[in-house]
């Protein structure tokens, strides 16, 4: 029988290891933040967490040599900068897909590019912007295929549903395309339960409200 003062040393252990694994992750960021001349990104304002924006550096390290990279809904450049980071190391280019005009967002709507663009400086010689609505964009407008998609502009079912059903035809066969806010939007959420349920993709990996999936493959 194990004894309760050994479960809590267990329990101790286990806390400090992941405590001690969460500072290497960081700074692992860090280092590539700094790289890529975006240490400031930590600092701009995003509904993205810590966790998830690092989840998103490892997705686009992972990615091949000379990799294309989308996100659709960019903000004041946060996931950009994270993204971008994790590109640059890997000769990647990111397309960055917004309206920049602050739509559903909670705070109303406003012109957000040129804080977008002062946020991103660093990063900009692997950017191209398409001030677009998702649903306008096409594929003339990017590079295909795409190693990286990141859906994180309108969260409404149709808006989400229409991204995925454009992008997934440009993503290659080991791509991936994470989604945000898969817990607290129902659209996000629903679209990737439909997408799962088709077989045709499968979960890869979660960080707290980011999801990230990839085609299924089944050997016979
Ligand atoms: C949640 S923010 C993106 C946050 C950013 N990914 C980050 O983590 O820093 C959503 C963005 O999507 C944009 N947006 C909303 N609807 C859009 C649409 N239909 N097409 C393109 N962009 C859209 C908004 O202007 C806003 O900048």
């Amino acid at each position: 029988m194990i004894k309760k003062p050994d479960l809590l040393f267990r329990k101790g252990l286990r806390k400090t290891a992941r405590s001690l694994a969460s500072a290497m992750e960081s700074l692992v960021t860090r280092k590539h933040l700094n790289r890529a001349g975006v240490r400031h990104a930590a600092k701009l304002v995003s509904y993205t967490s810590k966790r998830e924006l690092e989840a998103l550096l490892n997705l686009a390290l992972a990615c091949p040599q000379g990799a294309n990279a989308l996100e659709i809904g960019s903000h004041l450049g946060k996931s950009a900068c994270y993204l971008a980071s994790g590109l640059s190391a890997r000769n990647g280019h990111l397309y960055c897909v917004d309206t920049w005009q602050n739509e559903t967002m909670h705070d109303g709507e406003a012109d957000t590019l040129s804080e977008f663009k002062q946020n991103t400086q660093a990063v900009s010689h692997i950017l191209t912007l398409r001030r677009t609505k998702s649903s306008a964009l096409c594929a003339s407008d990017i590079s295909l295929p795409l190693h990286l998609v990141f859906i994180d502009g309108d969260h409404t079912y149709d808006v989400v549903r229409g991204d995925f059903e454009k992008i997934a035809p440009w993503v290659a066969d080991d791509g991936i395309v994470a989604f945000h806010d898969c817990l607290s939007y129902k659209g996000v959420s629903r679209v990737i339960g439909e997408v799962l349920s088709s077989g045709e993709w499968m979960m890869l990996g979660h960080v707290d409200n980011l999801f990230w999936i990839a085609r299924a493959k089944f050997s016979q």
